[in-house]
Formats: C-alpha cells, structure tokens, sequence
C-alpha cells in the first residue's frame, strides 16, 4: 500500500511515519511538507534512506505539487496544517489558505486518483470550549462552534472532507483528537515551550489563572487510533481520540513539569490571557473504543516524564527550533503581556 501524508515533518506527523513504518514495514510513504517554521526534516533523519520512504517539499495548495504527490497512491493521511492558535490570532490568513485552501486542493486531487481512503486529521477545537464546572466532554455529535481562527479553519476542512464523501463519494475518515504531546513537540506549545523554557532558566508564561483543561494525548496513542480508523473505520464516519486522566488545568501541567525538573514555582509567570481562550476541553472516546476497540494505554505523568527526558536529551533539536524566526515570534507574542 502507498501512502501520501501530508505535514510529515511536523510534530505528530513525524511520529506518524515511525509508527506505520514500524508497524507496516511494507508500505511506502511519501511525506509531502513544505516546511514552514514548524517542519523539520531533522526529525525524520534516521529513516531518510529507508527505501520505502520518500521526501517531497511541496505546498498542499499548490495543484502541481499535490498531483506530482497523488501518483500511485492509495492512502492519505492528511495532517498539513497551520496549527498554533496564538499565531491564528496573530495572523490568520496564512491558516485560510493552507487549512481550507489546501485542504480543498489534496480532496480534488486524491478524488482524480481515485484513492482508498482519505483520512483528514482534525481537532477538538472544532466543537468550541466547555464549562469549567461540569463533567461534560464532546463527542462527534457536539455541535460546531469553533472560536479562534485556528478552529474556525480546521472546522471549515472538516466540513469540505465530508461534503467531498457526500457530493462525489470520496471516501472518507476523519479523527478529532484532543491536544498530543510527546516527541518532536514545536516548542510553541505549553508542555513543550514549559520544559524549554525551564531548561534554559527562563520562566514560563501562564495565560490568565492557568485554571483551563485540555485534555492530554500522549501522541503514539493518536498514531495508534489514525492506524485502527484506516483499517477497521468506516467510510464517512468521524470518531473521537482522547486521552485518558483526571483532568488537570494549565497550571497543574506546569507544576509537574517543574517537579519533573526540580525547578520552583516562582518559574511560573502569569500573563496576560489569550483572547477568546476556550477554557476546557474533553474528549468522549466511546465510540472509537466500542466501534474499533482503540483506547489510550500511555499513562499522563509517566509520558510527561519521558516527553520530559526526550527534551533533555536532545537538546540540540530544540536549540536549533527555537532559533531564527522563533525569536521574533516570542517577542511579538510575549512582549506585550
Ligand atoms: P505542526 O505544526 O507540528 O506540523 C504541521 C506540518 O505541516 C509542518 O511540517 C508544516 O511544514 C506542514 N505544513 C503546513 N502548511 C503546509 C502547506 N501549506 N503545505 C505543506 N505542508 C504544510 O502540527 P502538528 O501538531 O503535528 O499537527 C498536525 C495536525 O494535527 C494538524 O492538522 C493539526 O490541526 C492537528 N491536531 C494537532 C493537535 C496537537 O495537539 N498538536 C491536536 C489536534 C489536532
Ligand atoms: P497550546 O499548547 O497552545 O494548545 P491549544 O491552545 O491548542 O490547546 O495551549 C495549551 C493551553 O496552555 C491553553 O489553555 C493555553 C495555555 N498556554 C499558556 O498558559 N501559556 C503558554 O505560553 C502557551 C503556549 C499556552
């Protein structure tokens, strides 16, 4: 089988290509990535001669290099994306084009190749914020009502990848999954931005009372769920991946981390909240686990503590990330609060 995934050079992306190259040594892969600030080929270093293996940069929006990427495939696995919500805030139209825009451009191209199956990755983001105060988590009936650019952009993709199932029968999936940590993490995001930051000495910013919940994934287990809803999934289904722990907010996360490392607490610094910040996020895994027997086996703190140790032993990738054009976007979005 050949697959085409898309933004195979970031975050979970790249631990996408470990996983299904372990676990299907047989298919072929070609990982079609433009490399923005958050691509990195050095993530995928140690399988770049793997011969089943294959490295295209190319722009999703870009009809030449999608069809050049489409050739012979079977399977997509669509994970290309703008995904930091602070950076939608700061400018958002970078996230219409590559999020809606490309989104659009692989569907007309993986419906001309005729492919299997066409499995786009989205977000929990897509169905809003919930309530601090009750047990309520979403589910794939939970109405849409996404809130920041970020959100608002992948909720527009996941509505353009059904109606593609709908209106020409491409044959679809689509996993919303709660917020991934782990390995090759950008360090843009908090668990990977606290432990960078508190290894370099520097504080780590807490937006508003830190009191908001995500709900982690350790990203293995989401690699594991993409896998089971290729194979066992049903066309034009949707299902929902969650971790599984008590809930913990921003400011818990961050203690951990801090104990993990043994720095103090006085490292927390509390700034100015995000706009429109959803405050809680949980994800209902029901039916995946029911429908295709998928649950979460990575445990929160043992997983936060590897993710920790993966930080500290590779210093140098995170040294390089955070150089350059991360600089800038630091300053631009600190700096005021
Ligand atoms: P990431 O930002 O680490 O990586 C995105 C990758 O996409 C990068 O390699 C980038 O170069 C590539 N890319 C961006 N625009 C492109 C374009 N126009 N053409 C080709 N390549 C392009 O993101 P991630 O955290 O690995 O997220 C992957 C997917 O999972 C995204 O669709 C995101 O919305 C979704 N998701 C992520 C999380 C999370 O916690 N990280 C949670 C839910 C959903
Ligand atoms: P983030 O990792 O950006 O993911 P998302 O916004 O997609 O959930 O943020 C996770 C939570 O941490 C979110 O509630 C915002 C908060 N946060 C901070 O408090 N400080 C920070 O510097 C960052 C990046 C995030």
């Amino acid at each position: 089988m050949k697959l085409l995934v898309t933004g195979g050079a970031g975050f979970i992306g790249s631990n996408f290509i470990y996983y299904w190259l372990k676990n299907h040594p047989d298919d072929d892969i070609v990982n079609l990535d433009n490399l923005t600030y958050a691509g990195n080929l050095e993530n995928l270093r140690s399988i770049q001669n793997n011969p089943h293996y294959r490295f295209i940069k190319g722009d999703i929006c870009n009809v030449d290099d999608v069809t050049a990427a489409m050739h012979a495939v079977d399977v997509v696995v669509h994970f290309a994306a703008e995904s930091h919500v602070d950076r939608s805030i700061l400018s958002p139209s970078i996230f219409v084009m590559s999020n809606v825009v490309g989104t659009q451009t692989l569907l007309d191209a993986a419906l001309k190749q005729k492919v299997k199956r066409f499995h786009h990755i989205s977000t929990d983001e897509v169905y809003g914020t919930l309530r601090l105060d009750t047990r309520e988590k979403f589910s794939e009936n939970s109405p849409y009502n996404p809130r920041s650019p970020y959100s608002a952009t992948k909720a527009a993709s996941d509505h353009l990848v059904r109606a593609y199932h709908i209106t020409y029968g491409l044959p679809v999936t689509i996993t919303n999954c709660s917020n991934n940590f782990g390995p090759f993490q950008f360090p843009e995001k908090l668990i990977p931005l606290a432990i960078t930051n508190l290894l370099e000495g520097k504080s780590v910013p807490m937006y508003g009372r830190g009191d908001q919940v995500r709900d982690w994934l350790y990203v293995e287990d989401h690699c594991r769920a993409i896998d089971v809803v290729i194979n066992k999934g049903e066309v034009g289904e949707t299902y929902c991946v969650g971790g599984q722990h008590e809930e913990l907010n921003n400011l818990d996360v961050v203690k951990k981390i801090i104990g993990l490392l043994g720095k103090k607490e006085s490292k927390i610094k509390y700034v100015k909240d995000r706009p429109g910040h959803d405050v809680r996020y949980a994800m209902d895994w029901t039916k995946i686990h029911m429908k295709l027997g998928w649950k979460p086996k990575y445990d929160f703190d043992k997983w936060l503590e590897k993710t920790v140790e993966w930080f500290q032993s590779n210093q140098e990738w995170w040294k390089r990330v955070r150089s350059g054009e991360y600089q800038e976007y630091y300053q631009t979005l600190y700096a005021g609060r």
